[in-house]
């Protein structure tokens, strides 16, 4: 644990000004038992504490979503357990960049996507304390046409339940100096911000704003499956399904896509990211780099589980996999997949988006309305697309700048590096989705681990959008990093 003592929490005095409503009171749960069932198929009977906090907040602007619950386990299959100093897993909610609301909820989320268990679940049942925080998000609006969950409001919330557990020190269950937040997709970008970001000054004023505690906002670790950051360069990260076709078959535009390219090769040149074996990360390898670091490793993880004949069936049905038995990095004997980077994109098929992806030129994506400002939906953010609609002497809004930054991991572990993020990480994403490019969740891992952090990084072989094919290592992982 690098986050200083002193900045976690305020021991269990309550303070004057606006964190004094802000107290959680351990006695106001409802206790309930939930069967849960863990991966390996086993159910477990788990009393818990439910609490609801009204708010995370001192001054809401919508209590409705900046509200939070609390789970606590107290029995596990008949046995006690204490988790006064269990870690806390922050699950958001977040898809889409949409409001996100747990204030109906009257116990834990119990499932997970695709009818399986919930991380929720999974971590109350290994003995874990979860938070479900909500948070505003893009299309809230109020009565005089205002939108006010756009950018950063999703993330200024998200730093405020974080400030109000640990202002609460001591007096809520668990190790405040121990969350480790998990999201997927808009609620991976989030996650991932949420421990890019800790402490940074960037986001004072918002906090204030709201009455969040005076506090630390910085966590101990973040899980983030197929994160959407990145956003203004993510157009340009095109070089990734630039070929692909759209599901229709249709290809996108040619000059777009090449323009945005083009500009991406810039772009990483600025970041001056590196990974062993590869040195500087460049458009030239980065392909390789994916295909060697993550590509070819995950395929291997996907051949090697499988029986012989269904091995052999799925090599047959996909001949662009060279598979060398025996032989795996690190002395296992399963066998190596390698293919090309071509090959890959064939496999892959039709991409998801058209281009630019992101910040669309007819503002209709949710990007678009996540950059909105007061009573206008959406803006352009990034200067490609509103050149190609405006002209080339067009300027971005004078906010949009300092917005992408409150909102983009990257700008916190490049340009503006915060040693007070978090420093155990946990990233998952599917090789076949392509809602944002391979080289967005990349960078992220290639920049965290360049810096020392500890990365536990994996793709899912043949998985879609949302994957989480180990929710059940992510919890064992919590348990080992907070240890
Ligand atoms: C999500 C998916 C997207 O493709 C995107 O651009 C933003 C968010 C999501 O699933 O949360």
């Amino acid at each position: 644990d690098r986050r200083p003592e002193s900045a976690a929490g305020t021991g269990t005095g309550v303070e004057a000004g606006a964190s004094a409503d802000l107290a959680f009171d351990p006695d106001a749960y409802a206790e309930s038992t939930l069967t849960i069932q863990d991966t390996g198929g086993v159910a477990h009977e788990v009393v818990y504490r439910f609490y609801k906090v009204a708010s995370y907040v001192a001054e809401p602007v919508d209590a409705t979503y900046q509200s939070l619950n609390v789970s606590v386990p107290v029995r596990i299959d008949g046995t006690a357990v204490d988790a006064t100093g269990a870690p806390i897993l922050l699950a958001n909610g977040i898809g889409g960049y949409m409001p996100s609301s747990v204030a109906d909820n009257t116990g834990i989320v119990a499932s997970g996507m695709g009818g399986g268990t919930s991380r929720q679940a999974l971590a109350l049942a290994a003995g874990y304390v979860v938070v479900e925080p909500g948070a505003r998000g893009r299309t809230l609006v109020d009565a005089s046409g205002v939108y006010y969950g756009t950018a950063p409001a999703v993330i200024v919330d998200l730093k405020a339940a974080v400030r109000y557990l640990t202002f609460n020190k001591g007096r809520v269950p668990g190790d405040v100096r121990r969350i480790v937040s998990s999201g997927v997709s808009a609620g991976g970008a989030l996650s991932a911000l949420l421990g890019a970001s800790g402490d940074s000054p960037l986001y004072e004023p918002y906090l204030k704003a709201i009455g969040a505690a005076d506090t630390s906002d910085a966590i101990f670790a973040a899980g983030a499956w197929c994160p959407i950051i990145d956003l203004e360069h993510a157009d340009m990260a095109e070089w990734c399904w630039g070929d692909n076709p759209l599901g229709g078959g249709a290809q996108v535009d040619p000059t777009v896509s090449g323009e945005l390219r083009a500009a991406y090769a810039e772009h990483l040149a600025s970041l001056g990211l590196r990974a062993k074996g590869f040195g500087a990360l460049t458009a030239r390898n980065l392909d390789a780099f994916l295909l060697r670091t993550h590509l070819e490793p995950s395929a291997t993880r996907y051949l090697a589980a499988l029986p012989d004949a269904d091995r052999a069936a799925y090599l047959a049905a996909n001949p662009f996999i060279t598979w060398t038995p025996g032989g795996t990095p690190g002395g296992g004997s399963g066998g190596r997949a390698a293919f090309s980077w071509d090959g890959f994109l064939t496999h892959v098929g039709a991409r998801k988006k058209n281009a630019p992806s992101f910040d669309g030129f007819t503002l209709a994506t949710p990007e678009n309305n996540l950059f909105g400002t007061g009573t206008t939906k959406a803006r352009h953010f990034t200067l490609y697309s509103l050149r190609h609609e405006s002209g080339d002497s067009a300027r971005l809004d004078a906010d949009i700048p300092a917005k992408l930054d409150l909102m983009n991991p990257m700008h916190h572990l490049v340009e503006n590096l915060n040693h007070n993020r978090a420093k155990h990480w946990w990233i998952r994403l599917g090789t076949k989705d392509t809602d944002t490019s391979l080289s967005i969740a990349g960078n992220l891992s290639a920049r965290l681990t360049s810096l020392g952090d500890d990365v536990d990084t994996a793709y899912y072989w043949d998985a879609g959008h949302g994957a989480d094919q180990d929710p059940g290592a992510f919890v064992e992982w919590i348990g080992e990093v907070s240890g």
